[in-house]
């Protein structure tokens, strides 16, 4: 019942995994065997990191500063390798750019593809990943659950994309490889020209010399901007309903705290640094977290 602590999402179990209803299991299994090729990029995220932002910044980059028109749809472009599956990401011309929620472990590996991997902070995630979850009625059928529901399920790593802190304790001791380029997207907030330059490097000379533009690096600030990609949404997911929380919601570092009982900043405080302790990751969001 919605009104129950324990109304959950529902997803499609499979092994141990957890997907949206919609992700046909063909997928996610032929996914997990996509053999990666040597010019591939990767955007690997937990769901609600950044991902979407990150694609847009490579479709401008790959388009000279301009936007993903209306009526195309960024995951035809950049897909989610996990719901597509393998065969169509081997459709794409190369090189090819794919995102994909996978932990490192499960995530296809070549030596000299590059992988951008966009971590943000656990409290702003799991509220994101709350709205997601709820607006998305056809794949998790939880439109009337709340965000204390949803939070549970999250701290038990019980919803898709597995637990958090596997994905991210799985990704992070690697992130200073030279195929990989970690940002925050709390970094990116902070200083989207930085994170697009620092994008653009290390895709290589081609994509540095469009940034030199400058006409070419402002349009890629402006079409990747919170407002710009606010417009036009259809570009980026399946449609919602109207009366939820678009997918492009809010942008913000911090909305946590619009969100959270004092005893859920306690609880996820304390998963965060038992979790996390002995490395770097509480550094990241130092003047962030509580
Ligand atoms: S998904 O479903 O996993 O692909 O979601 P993902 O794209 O990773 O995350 C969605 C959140 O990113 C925010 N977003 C942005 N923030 C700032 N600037 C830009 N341009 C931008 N584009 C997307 C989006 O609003 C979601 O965060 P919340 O906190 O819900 O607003």
């Amino acid at each position: 019942m919605p009104d129950s602590p324990e109304y959950k999402p529902r997803y499609r179990i499979y092994q141990n995994f957890r997907l949206p209803m919609g992700f046909p299991v063909e997928s996610f299994e032929s996914a997990l065997h996509y053999p990666a090729q040597q010019d591939d990029i990767f955007v690997v995220t937990y769901p609600k990191c950044g991902t979407t932002w990150t694609q847009h910044i490579l479709w401008t980059l790959q388009h000279n500063g301009e936007p993903l028109p209306l009526g195309q749809d960024i995951n035809r472009a950049i897909p989610h390798l996990e719901e597509v599956g393998a065969e169509f990401v081997q459709q794409l011309a190369l090189p090819r750019f794919i995102k994909t929620h996978f932990p490192y472990q499960l995530t296809p590996h070549h030596s000299r593809a590059k992988y951008i991997y966009i971590v943000r902070n656990p409290f702003d995630c799991v509220v994101s990943f709350y709205y997601h979850t709820q607006g998305f009625v056809k794949h998790y059928d939880f439109a009337e659950g709340t965000f204390d529901q949803f939070f549970e399920c999250f701290m038990a790593g019980e919803v898709d994309g597995g637990d958090y802190f596997d994905h991210l304790l799985s990704w992070y001791p690697h992130r200073n490889k030279p195929n990989i380029l970690c940002l925050t997207y709390e970094q990116m907030k902070a200083n989207p020209e930085w994170a697009v330059i620092k994008i653009a490097r290390f895709l290589g000379p081609v994509y540095l010399e469009k940034v030199q533009d400058p006409q070419i690096l402002e349009r890629i600030l402006m079409h990747t901007s919170f407002a710009r990609m606010s417009q036009n949404q259809s570009r980026w997911s399946s449609q919602r309903p109207a009366n939820m929380a678009p997918f492009i919601r809010k942008g913000e570092v911090g909305d946590w705290k619009n969100h959270f009982s004092a005893k859920q900043i306690q609880r996820l405080g304390e998963k965060f640094y038992a979790t996390t302790a002995g490395t770097e990751i509480p550094a990241e969001w130092q003047n962030i977290l509580p």
